[in-house]
């Protein structure tokens, strides 16, 4: 694996959603320096590296994934200055960020934008998908046709997302070019990362119907991030595809595009879509994960190890048992997937164990995704109840709730009225409750990423699956020349395990476990052993 890649694999990136991590003024909105009052705390856990869902100008139709200046900070978060602070923060603790990049659409707001809609000729009339009928029957991710009439241009324009998130036109050169002054313009600052938002989009495939992966693709990317000022810094892409063959392209050690992108693969529990429970969870997980590992190390690329992000429910909701055994669940799915082999990657929350809510009302909901689905699963005959199960469920809102800091007035996230209510149990769930437990969230993370900075092999060994497909647990083996880690970790049912592997010092354990012991694993117990 080249050289680039392995030092990635060193970093634990953490991501931030600004809006509901810290406010610092009394607002109720999260802002840049409540994020750089809280350096020391991300520093503590053994975050190397932050990542910034977008900070940019923008109207807040989508959060800020609408955006109206690429250059300058949304209000409600700060100053330009505030930026300026906090990259120096970052980097004084000797951390990295990674800024959001959305190359696909801008909000309407733009000045691009408002410019393309006022004539047929202006200088950024092609800056856009404009069209005097629709071109094609695509929907909008987030419900109703993709084209929108704009009586000022009088003529329909493409908007893969809402009506005011128009796509950018990558097929005028102008565009690349503006975008490369974006990435640049970050780069000079500071900046030593991307994530791409939808970047699979920003070519159409117009003559297959498909809205992404269209035949400049490559081209594209390779033109932002293939130039001698970007070659060197981090870029993960969203981007939606299972094709191995695909994902060689975007991310191959010699191509010059993105450096890992997120395979979302293990998204999909086996429900049939992201608003309903799954019955296969944990095991289906396992084998998924062990798939894209394997053929991850087969193509030398980077992996990327996440579960959660601003557009799900909390994983471990979906996936575990976020009540009697909350904690054990969380430390479990944790072990399994930041241990494998690659780059791991947690969402704000993640660390003390955070769980999805459940609100009655869609008035408690703020979401433009959760908002729309509501209403199609009512115009599809839903009952209420039933279409507050599904957002509760799936919902963007989940993650985005306030960070709770403390059991107090509002999780101490704000002195102020937070912008959206409190996750529904932050009385229960927050930082403070968490280190006052017996059973700290916080703390296991704490261990584990200290284990994987302390042990090479935990970061640069090969990944060697045991469990076979019968099994109804995960263990596999980390093996770096002569060093061998054994990573065991239990489902939901206890059982006896034993594997040849099991064997050695103790390294870690979320139930206390002894050195020694061979005595059936608990529900969502995980071991892990130095093999001698
Ligand atoms: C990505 C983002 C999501 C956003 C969408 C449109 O999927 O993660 O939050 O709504 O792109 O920008
Ligand atoms: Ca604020």
């Amino acid at each position: 694996m080249i050289e680039k890649y392995k030092n990635f694999k060193n970093w634990v990136v953490y991501q931030i959603y600004p809006r509901s991590f810290f406010d610092s003024n009394g607002d109720g909105i999260g802002d840049l320096n409540g994020i750089t009052a809280k350096l020391d705390y991300l520093k503590e856990l053994g975050v190397d590296a932050v990542w910034l869902c977008p900070c940019f100008k923008s109207p807040n139709v989508d959060n800020g994934y609408d955006i109206a200046d690429y250059r300058q900070i949304m209000d409600e978060f700060g100053t330009f200055d505030d930026a300026l602070r906090l990259i120096a923060e970052i980097k004084k603790r000797d951390m990295k960020i990674i800024m959001d990049l959305v190359p696909n659409h801008t909000s309407d707001q733009h000045e691009w934008f408002l410019e393309s809609r006022k004539s047929k000729d202006n200088p950024y009339s092609d800056y856009y998908y404009w069209a005097d009928e629709p071109l094609n029957d695509w929907r909008s991710a987030f419900g109703g046709s993709a084209w929108q009439y704009d009586d000022v241009r009088g003529q329909y324009y493409l908007h893969s997302y809402a009506i005011e998130q128009p796509d950018l036109n990558w097929e005028n050169p102008k565009v690349v070019k503006e975008m490369q002054n974006v990435v640049d313009f970050w780069i000079d600052l500071g900046v030593d990362g991307f994530r791409c938002d939808v970047i699979d989009q920003i070519s159409k495939d117009f003559v297959n119907n498909r809205n992404s992966f269209g035949p400049t693709l490559h081209d594209h990317i390779n033109q932002l991030f293939g130039r001698e000022k970007t070659k060197h810094i981090f870029t993960i892409g969203e981007c939606w595809t299972k094709e191995i063959d695909e994902i060689c392209r975007h991310i191959g050690p010699d191509r010059g595009e993105l450096s890992t992108l997120f395979q979302f693969e293990h998204f999909d529990t086996g429900r049939r879509n992201k608003w309903e429970p799954s019955d296969t969870g944990l095991l289906r997980v396992r084998d998924v994960l062990t798939k894209w590992q394997i053929l991850h190390q087969e193509n030398e690329l980077l992996h990327t190890l996440f579960t959660d992000n601003h557009d799900n429910n909390f994983y471990l909701s979906r996936v575990g048992n976020d009540k009697e055994l909350r904690y054990e669940s969380a430390t479990c799915i944790a072990t399994m997937i930041y241990l494998m082999n690659g780059m791991p990657l947690l969402y704000q929350g993640q660390e003390i164990g955070a769980a999805g809510s459940h609100f009655d009302s869609i008035d408690d909901f703020d979401d433009i995704e959760s908002i729309n689905k509501y209403n199609e699963l009512l115009a599809r005959g839903k009952t209420k109840e039933e279409a507050l199960f599904a957002i509760n469920f799936g919902g963007r809102d989940n993650t985005r709730r306030p960070m709770a800091w403390t059991a107090g007035e509002n999780g101490g996230f704000t002195t102020g009225t937070p912008w959206i209510q409190m996750g529904s149990r932050a009385k229960e769930i927050n930082l403070e409750s968490d280190l006052a437990s017996e059973k700290s969230v916080f703390k296991y993370f704490k261990a584990l990423f200290a284990l994987r900075k302390e042990m090479e092999v935990l970061r640069q060994g090969e990944f060697i699956p045991l469990h076979k497909p019968e099994d109804k647990f995960a263990a596999y083996l980390r093996k770096l020349d002569g060093c061998r880690v054994c990573v065991v970790t239990n489902f939901d049912k206890t059982q006896t395990i034993d594997i040849p592997e099991m064997k050695g010092k103790l390294l870690l354990s979320n139930y206390g476990r002894a050195d020694g012991d061979a005595s059936a694993f608990r529900p969502y117990e995980v071991a892990l052993y130095s093999v001698e």
